[in-house]
């Protein structure tokens, strides 16, 4: 996360699965900070840093109806699991 002041600029999520494979989720920047590269930076600095641990896979949950992030993904060489099906992912709301 980082913080301009008292206002959060940016988050994202990062949680190890193994020790080759981490899943990020909840990327997103505050309205008026967007279309600066703050996005492809946290992303930058996320793989340089999780390569460093010898993580080799990154995933990134998206919301569905989240079309800028659709978007925006594969420009960042993020396959959708739509088009390459490495993974499927199933869900299951736990009420
Ligand atoms: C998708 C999202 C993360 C992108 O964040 P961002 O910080 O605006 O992304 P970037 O600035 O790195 O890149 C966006 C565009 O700005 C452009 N850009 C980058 N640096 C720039 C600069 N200095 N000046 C002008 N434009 C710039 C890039 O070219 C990029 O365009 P492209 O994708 O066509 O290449 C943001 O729109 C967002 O948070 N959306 C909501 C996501 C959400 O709801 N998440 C929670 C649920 S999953």
């Amino acid at each position: 996360m980082a913080v301009d002041g008292e206002t959060i600029v940016e988050n994202v999520f990062v949680i190890p699965y193994g020790a080759r494979v981490v899943i990020t989720f909840r990327l997103a920047v505050a309205l008026k900070y967007r279309n600066q590269g703050i996005a492809s930076m946290l992303l930058d600095r996320v793989t340089t840093m999780v390569k460093k641990d010898g993580v080799r896979e990154i995933g990134l949950f998206v919301d569905s109806d989240k079309v800028d992030l659709h978007k925006f993904c594969p420009k960042r060489d993020f396959d959708s699991s739509t088009t390459e099906s490495k993974f499927v992912v199933m869900w299951k709301p736990l009420t």
